[in-house]
């Protein structure tokens, strides 16, 4: 018999690799799942907090139950509050053929007050060309604004809410398959203003909190709040504030969703493109007042089928 030279400890060092200028790194050399040691899964969580956004390739071991299992070790999972599980887990379904598109600029769930830290994105099936997603860094996209903007920023709130026009982005989707997903995905409707100007629990960065389920910023009218809107969110969007990722199967994506935004290009016609996504428990949010956001309504976010839902694992304010 042969005596093992390498220690029974020895792990594969974590590389990180910073791919766009303000957001963004590939991690290699990480085997993600439950029983990943707490040195790779620190390192996973600083390169996050640092770059925004983490790819990893190569993670075709990764069922459900994987998936769910290395989430834990970034914090707790939570269902969405109102769209049922892909599996009675966690794992949320992101699949083309059911009427679930992305294509537009959002931060995940944030129709609650305390939405989702990190959400965690497996690709299954991927269409052979199209169907990438974009991120956005929208700290970086705060500090680039200019002073008097920031300023502006800064004393403003916002009612975000999971109910908006479906058939105004998909002009082109049959009437029932519109009508189906928006009877679950609004089957409570929510309402919640958070600060326009979150204050990072983590980083203690400035980020700024807007994107698609933004209904209008408190105190304005429509037409001022739709002007300073699309005024904030244009320097959200910029290109250079932006990382596009091109998917292959097996690839994971992880952001942080206090401090991004993110986008799915609707762009791989009818082929298939499924994937799956896990969301870990975030807190309230608190402006640069130290003001936290309020649920409006209703009075308290319900339990959904599965599981608890976002924000229920931490006191709301
Ligand atoms: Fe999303």
């Amino acid at each position: 018999m042969t005596t093992a030279t390498a220690p029974a400890t020895a792990t594969t060092p974590v590389t990180v690799t910073k791919i766009g200028g303000r957001i963004g790194a590939r991690i290699d050399g990480v085997r993600l799942g439950g029983d990943l040691d707490a040195a790779a899964v620190a390192d996973i969580r600083a390169a996050l907090l640092a770059h925004k956004v983490v790819f990893f390739r190569g993670q075709e071991h990764l069922d459900e139950a994987g998936h769910e299992a290395f989430a834990q070790l970034l914090g707790t999972p939570v269902a969405h509050p109102t769209v049922p599980s892909a599996d009675g887990r966690y794992a949320l379904g992101i699949d083309s053929h059911h009427g679930a598109r992305a294509n537009q600029w959002h931060t995940d769930v944030t129709f609650v007050p305390a939405y989702p830290a990190f959400s965690i994105l497996r690709a299954v099936t991927i269409p052979p060309y199209g169907g990438n997603t974009l991120w956005a860094n929208t700290a970086a996209a705060y500090d680039h604004l200019p002073e008097p903007l920031r300023a502006l920023a800064d004393g403003l709130r916002a009612v975000h809410s999971n109910e908006y026009d479906y058939a105004a982005l998909r002009p082109d989707a049959l009437p029932e398959a519109l009508a189906q997903y928006r009877e679950v995905f609004t089957s409570t409707t929510f309402l919640t203003e958070h600060p326009v100007v979150r204050v990072h629990p983590e980083t203690g960065e400035r980020t700024l909190l807007l994107g698609n389920f933004v209904q209008r910023i408190s105190g304005l009218t429509g037409r001022d709040s739709r002007l300073l809107l699309d005024l904030f969110q244009a320097h959200i969007e910029s290109p250079e504030n932006t990382i596009r990722h091109q998917w292959q199967a097996g690839d994971v994506a992880i952001w942080d969703n206090r401090a991004t935004q993110h986008y799915g290009v609707d762009d791989s016609d009818d082929h298939e493109r499924t994937l799956r996504r896990v969301t870990v428990d975030g807190d309230v949010p608190v402006g640069p007042d130290g003001v936290p956001s309020r649920l409006i309504s209703p009075e308290t976010v319900p339990e959904p089928g599965f599981g608890i839902a976002s924000g229920a694992s931490t006191a709301a304010a």
